[in-house]
């Protein structure tokens, strides 16, 4: 196959990509994310400071413009994110207690509700654990109403839309040595024994060289599929964009049957959250790079 989403589709996996609603009219931009992928991922628009901007007002325009861009355009999307201590809109910071853990039922709600249906797989609640040796919690106004605000969120979004996978999505968990993947693997093994309702566990995989790629993320992935969840490689960049380096992430994923797929986070590089890293598979003029023809390598062959 010629382009990233159908050569993942031939194993069953999706390649996807986040999107920003504002580059949807830069042409370049729009027909290289239409060609080569097949899963989208909003990269701010369905966060909470968008979709509830005031208490109880939902706002779903920008995350509309990208909800149905997808749409039309074939693909399936990815919902980013319903808990999580960033970008909280200013009346959600200042809430605590019972009052905020109400207002994060109330916008997993609100937002679910919406998209009833319509998503494959929410990220539920987004880097809730510390980074670092402790393997502790964040400490967050969301974790400060009590650490069962993980499970209150899981369990508001089964309920609120059944047909949705609901994962849990964090950084920093893809070595299986560090104790922020432990903690991770605590939480998912414990949710799963006590029947909390978890599907899926998303790997953001932002590597540079603070936090390099290490081999053992395959175990990661396995290790974390043989607690019965789906493993899914949700935000990816490269420091580099080495093309080894992106070609053994995809193999990784390709190698776990559980691997849902991959996406990563943007299309060019000008397009990335840290561009001066030239992280992702596209230059800045659209044209594809060797990152680029490594991962299409690695999907053709697996
Ligand atoms: O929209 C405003 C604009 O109105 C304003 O003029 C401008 C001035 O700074 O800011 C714009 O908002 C920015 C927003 O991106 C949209 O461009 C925010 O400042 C900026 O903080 C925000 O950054 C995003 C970041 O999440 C915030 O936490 C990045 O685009 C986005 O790529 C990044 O994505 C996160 C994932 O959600 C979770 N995992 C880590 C990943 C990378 O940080």
């Amino acid at each position: 196959e010629s382009t990233l989403g159908a050569a993942a589709a031939q194993s069953g996996r999706y390649f996807g990509v986040a999107i920003a609603a504002n580059r949807l009219s830069d042409s370049t931009y729009a027909s290289i994310a239409n060609r080569e992928f097949n899963s989208v991922t909003a990269e701010n628009e369905m966060k909470i400071d968008a979709t509830e901007p005031q208490r109880g007002q939902f706002n779903f325009t920008n995350a509309d413009r990208i909800y149905n861009w997808a749409v039309q355009n074939g693909k399936e999307v990815r919902g980013h994110t319903l808990a999580w201590h960033s970008q909280q809109p200013g009346w959600m910071q200042s809430l605590s207690g019972s009052a905020l853990r109400q207002a994060m039922i109330d916008h997993i709600n609100g937002v679910m509700a919406h998209y009833k249906g319509k998503i494959a797989q929410w990220d539920v609640v987004n880097e809730a654990f510390a980074d670092g040796s402790s393997g502790a919690r964040r400490d967050s106004n969301l974790e400060r109403t009590g650490s069962d605000w993980i499970e209150v969120a899981f369990r508001t979004a089964r309920a609120a839309d059944p047909s949705a996978k609901l994962c849990y999505n964090d950084y920093n968990v893809e070595n299986w040595t560090w104790a922020k993947t432990q903690a991770m693997y605590r939480m998912v093994k414990d949710f799963k024994q006590r029947g909390v309702p978890i599907d899926c566990v998303g790997f953001q995989s932002h590597f540079n060289s603070g936090s390099p790629y290490n081999s053992n993320f395959r175990t990661t992935l396995q290790e974390f599929a043989a607690l019965g969840v789906d493993v899914a490689i949700t935000e990816l960049d490269i420091q580099g964009a080495s093309p080894t380096t992106y070609a053994a992430v995809v193999n990784d994923c390709l190698a776990v049957s559980r691997c849902l797929g991959v996406t990563v986070w943007g299309v060019r590089d000008m397009d990335s959250w840290r561009s001066g890293d030239t992280p992702l598979l596209f230059n800045n003029d659209g044209s594809k790079k060797a990152a680029y023809t490594a991962v299409l390598n690695a999907l053709n062959a697996g």
